[in-house]
């Protein structure tokens, strides 16, 4: 059988190691530790409230299918101490973008660990080496302060306070600029 198509059908999704964090391609065995942080009203509260199983795997997928279609995405993290699911986070784009977005998604009981900002270093890092870019956004809900500040330790800064973007209305456009060299 021969192929019509010259794009490559699969890519090989990374595999990224942190002090505390594998951040990996998702697994079948993530869907259901990913439904029940959906779930979760308060985490969910900034992102359009809580979402069903249903959702959820179709997001893994799509976020699964991001690899193919642009070359990165979002990794399932997993805490390295032990093997569970504890969230999402890397490069994500959707449709009226400004670019490569860094995204971030931890477990409720374990926020305010660094959990976050130490998936989005490994994330940016990576995105610089592979990705032809100069800069890279984050979307946030004014009222995320959590969030504003994963941004901020990471080094972003506030590019617009009340962007539309997407489907989103009066976010805050947080950017990071390409390190000299980077
Ligand atoms: C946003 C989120 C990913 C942060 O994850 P995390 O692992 O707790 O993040 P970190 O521990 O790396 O950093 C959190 C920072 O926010 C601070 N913070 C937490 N709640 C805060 C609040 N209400 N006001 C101000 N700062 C707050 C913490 O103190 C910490 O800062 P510090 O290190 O200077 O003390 C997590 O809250 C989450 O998953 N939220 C739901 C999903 C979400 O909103 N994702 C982002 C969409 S844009």
């Amino acid at each position: 059988m021969s192929s019509t198509s010259a794009a490559p059908s699969v890519f090989e999704i990374p595999t990224l190691v942190t002090d505390r964090l594998i951040l990996r391609a998702w697994r079948r065995a993530d869907l259901d530790p990913y439904a029940a942080m959906n779930a979760d009203p308060l985490a969910r509260v900034y992102q359009g409230g809580p979402i069903d199983a249903a959702k959820s795997f179709e997001i893994v997928v799509a976020l699964m299918g991001m690899w193919t279609l642009d070359g990165h995405g979002m990794w399932a993290l997993e805490l390295r101490s032990t093997g569970e699911f504890v969230g999402r986070a890397g490069l994500y784009i959707d449709l009226g973008w400004p670019g490569v977005e860094v995204a971030w998604t931890v477990r409720r009981d374990l926020w305010n660990q660094g959990l976050a900002t130490e998936a989005g270093a490994a994330a940016i890092t990576w995105g610089w080496e592979h990705l032809d870019v100069s800069h890279l956004f984050s979307v946030i809900t004014p009222g995320n302060l959590a969030s504003r500040r994963v941004a901020e330790k990471l080094g972003f800064h506030v590019q617009a306070e009340n962007a539309d973007v997407g489907p989103w209305r009066g976010q805050v456009l947080y950017r990071l600029d390409r390190p000299d060299g980077a």
